[in-house]
């Protein structure tokens, strides 16, 4: 084994310059990524997220949701994402640079949400079509996520935030009762709610 240290220097450089290349080159290019002013001034771009968003993306995590969906458009040239309306800009780096996580997804089997929050702003659809994808998108294959509600006793006036399941539905509430949102499901939306590719990145700008 008097070779041994060609052995060492080769195990060495190979993970050198893999660190190099895909460590320390990304570092390089995106470190110096900065929020930007929106045109008017002021806003900052992208957007902090609040404390009910971050908290529903941990929901988002737990259910599942980033192995159906992905959270990256593409731009023109380079596949359908924005002919489909999955957002009016593609994604850029500079994007994700407040997020701690970041989702891309590697599976589409439903849409890209990247831009959900823009396309789809009613906190209503969003838990009839969590509650039963069917009730708002019939023929869906999107599993229910009936867990992210509770049947309540109603009170003497129904309460706020219960969700109107259609009567014909199998799990339509039973009189006296009502299915409403919890704390878990209602976090996720604002999660849902928040995710925009609203503004002009220097690298993207909306409506290319
Ligand atoms: C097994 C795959 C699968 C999983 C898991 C899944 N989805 Fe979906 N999702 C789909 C499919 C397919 C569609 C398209 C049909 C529809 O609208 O239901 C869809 C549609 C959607 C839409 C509507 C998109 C649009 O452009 O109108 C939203 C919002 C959504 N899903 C959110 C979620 C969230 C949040 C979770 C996790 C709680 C989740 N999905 C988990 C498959 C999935």
């Amino acid at each position: 084994m008097k070779n041994l240290h060609i052995i060492y220097a080769g195990v060495f450089f190979t993970i050198a310059f893999s660190w190099g290349g895909l460590v320390l080159s990304s570092q390089i290019q995106q470190a110096d990524l900065v929020p930007v002013a929106s045109e008017e001034g002021g806003q900052l771009y992208p957007r902090k997220a609040s404390g009910y968003a971050i908290q529903g993306k941990d929901v988002y995590i737990s259910q599942g949701c980033n192995y159906c969906h992905s959270q990256q458009v593409r731009p023109s040239g380079m596949g359908g994402d924005i002919a489909r309306g999955w957002g009016q800009r593609s994604t850029v780096s500079r994007d994700y640079i407040l997020q701690d996580r970041v989702l891309l997804g590697t599976m589409r089997t439903g849409p890209d949400l990247a831009d959900i929050g823009g396309r789809q702003s009613s906190d209503i659809w969003h838990y009839l079509h969590l509650f039963d994808p069917q009730i708002t998108s019939p023929g869906s294959n999107m599993p229910s996520f009936r867990q992210l509600f509770e049947l309540r006793r109603e009170g003497a006036t129904p309460s706020k935030d219960a969700i109107r399941i259609p009567p014909t539905h199998a799990a339509a509430a039973p009189a006296g009762y009502e299915w409403v949102p919890t704390e878990r499901g209602r976090n996720l939306v604002a999660y849902l709610r928040s995710l925009k590719l609203d503004y002009n990145s220097p690298e993207a700008k909306l409506k290319e």
